[in-house]
């Protein structure tokens, strides 16, 4: 391997949302008034979806370049260099091309969802996604003051998977306005297949509904998984919207630049006189996203290998200390979406066991994931093995002395 995945890298003093955020995040606890078990130094940080990882270097490379240019002033994308660079991504791993004219512009996926919600949807108009969800779905939702549809996923052997009957049902009520689709799943971790892809826009079309498709995971999966973008099964249909960034699997969330493909020319226009930011980017963004794009290919696929190697690690000591659990490794993400609800016992707060228990910080259950997530606890395993062996040892610590399910 040419980079060197098992670094060990201090994020102190970084204002690191993963190192210093999670006292708030997690536990609603700004002011530090809780008290754990475990020192600071101590805590081993498997929760946000961020890497432990040093970003590509010719990611960096690319931000030094733009850093030594030495101004700094008001930017946004004028010239093609940027959307050329993302097309040309995603023409030659999904094999999908699209308008760039649709292309706008946000910091981040999740700021464009609060703007879209609001624009798509009336008053008295739903929202509708699976579950168990990311977090966020419900805040943008909730922000907005719209009404929430949850479609329940059905888990079976270890693997998620959609309700179609339900879905049919929940599209087919008028006031069902937005699916915001994600595709792969957070938290789950599945990537959908283009015969279910079909069936999704089937139902979608034939309520005429609008569709976001999130596909911020899309560009890191297990060796062998395809991921399709909603845009190559529906098109041009008018009512999609496609969400993509180089922010996630690329280690870059704090750079915050994301694509957001809008079709309808009315809700693109809505949503760019929403732009609180009024169109501005951050020059340094735009250079280390067009970097991921255009030479980031190399660093992502070992990255990719490195963790599938911690996925069959966890699945293996899994498997031999907790085979109750039965866990199988998802299609895609960085993340694990284990039933530690299965060993441990009933009404247990995983975030709050494991953390005063282990010394591991992690996200699970319906507090940070939306519904159906009862006892799942999301693992990031986009750090280096040893930290994850420590881990895992300390949790199957902690579940035995708990004494099990009963
Ligand atoms: C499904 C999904 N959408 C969006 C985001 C965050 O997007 P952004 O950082 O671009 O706001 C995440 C982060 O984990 C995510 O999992």
């Amino acid at each position: 391997m040419k980079y060197d995945f098992d670094k060990i890298i201090d994020r102190n003093n970084t204002n690191a949302l993963k190192r210093d955020g999670w006292r708030e995040y997690i536990f609603g606890d700004p002011e530090g008034k809780l008290t754990f078990k475990f020192a600071d130094d101590e805590f081993i940080h498997m929760w946000v979806a961020d890497m432990e990882f040093e970003c590509a270097d010719v990611i960096v490379n690319a931000l030094k370049k733009r850093v030594d240019h030495g101004i700094f002033g008001y930017t946004t994308i004028y010239n093609d260099d940027y959307p050329n660079a993302f097309a040309a991504w995603c023409k030659k791993r999904y094999d999908w091309e699209f308008d760039k004219a649709n292309i706008c512009y946000s910091p981040g996926i999740i700021p464009a969802l609060y703007e879209l919600v609001g624009d798509i949807c009336a008053e008295d108009e739903k929202v509708l996604f699976q579950t168990p969800s990311y977090g966020f779905f419900k805040h943008a939702s909730t922000y907005n003051g719209r009404e929430m549809v949850f479609n329940k996923m059905k888990f079976e052997d270890g693997k998620w998977d959609l309700d179609f009957d339900a879905l049919a049902e929940q599209c087919a009520d008028p006031k069902t306005k937005l699916l915001v689709w994600c595709n792969p799943h957070n938290p789950t971790g599945r990537v959908w297949t283009e015969e279910e892809l079909k069936k999704v826009a089937e139902i979608v079309k034939a309520n005429d509904m609008y569709i976001i498709s999130d596909e911020i995971h899309c560009d890191m999966q297990r060796e062998g998984v395809a991921h399709i973008p909603m845009g190559k099964i529906m098109g041009d249909y008018p009512k999609l919207v496609t969400s993509m960034s180089a922010s996630k699997c690329f280690n870059m969330a704090g750079l915050q630049l994301s694509n957001i493909i809008i079709n309808d020319p009315e809700i693109r226009q809505k949503f760019k006189d929403g732009d609180k930011l009024v169109g501005f980017l951050n020059p340094l963004s735009i250079a280390a996203m067009q970097a991921a794009y255009e030479e980031g290919e190399e660093w992502l696929t070992q990255m990719d290998l490195y963790v599938d190697e911690n996925f069959r690690y966890v699945k293996s000591f899994l498997g031999e200390n907790l085979p109750e659990i039965k866990f199988e490794i998802p299609d895609a993400t960085y993340l694990a979406w284990v039933n530690f609800g299965a060993v441990l016992p009933e009404g247990t707060d995983v975030n709050e066991f494991f953390a005063n228990e282990a010394g591991v910080l992690i996200e699970g259950g319906d507090a940070l994931f939306v519904d159906n997530a009862e006892g799942f606890v999301r693992l990031n395993l986009a750090m280096p093995k040893s930290q994850i062996e420590i881990a895992m040892g300390r949790m199957l610590d902690a579940i035995n002395k708990a004494g099990g399910r009963k």
